[in-house]
């Protein structure tokens, strides 16, 4: 078919094409622009729960959040479950107090510390309060050290 047309009407349906093609691009552009690419987080703060719900020295794991609830005598706590190596999810080792790392084998102190291993800083830790309504929140977005405890 184009062995039958000029040369001329050739290169017009290869310019066309090509005015097209940029055409197409502008507007893509342009609705992008509008409707912009954004990825929504879950919020950084979220009930736990009330205290009563927690047993001294018995850990608990809420999954969906990657933290653990530690409530002992000096209070409560939020550590999360993120190996500061690589990013693994830390078992926590009831017999040995502590939190093993099932990717290159760190191991932290029940308050997060580096015992041993290839994570290079402890376990973050969360700040914990308590609502008006006496439920317990977790801010992930505010870190503490590794002393804190919010005192129930
Ligand atoms: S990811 Fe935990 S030790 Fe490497």
């Amino acid at each position: 078919m184009i062995k039958n047309k000029s040369r001329r009407e050739f290169f017009s349906i290869i310019g066309f094409i090509g005015l097209a093609c940029g055409i197409a691009g502008y507007i893509y552009s342009a609705l992008r622009f509008i409707f912009p690419n954004i990825l929504y987080e879950p919020p950084t703060s979220f009930r736990i729960g009330k205290p009563e719900q927690y047993k001294i020295n018995s850990p608990v794991f809420i999954r969906e959040r990657h933290i653990f609830v530690f409530y002992d005598l000096q209070g409560i706590y939020s550590i999360s479950s993120i190996c500061t190596h690589l990013g693994c999810s830390v078992n926590w080792k009831h017999g040995k107090e502590s939190f093993e790392c099932p990717c290159h084998g760190s191991i932290f102190d029940k308050d997060g510390r580096v015992k041993k291993g290839a994570a290079p800083r402890p376990l973050e830790r969360y700040a914990v309060e308590l609502a008006a309504d006496g439920n317990l929140i977790v801010n992930t977005g505010a870190r503490v050290d590794p002393t804190y405890r919010l005192k129930v």
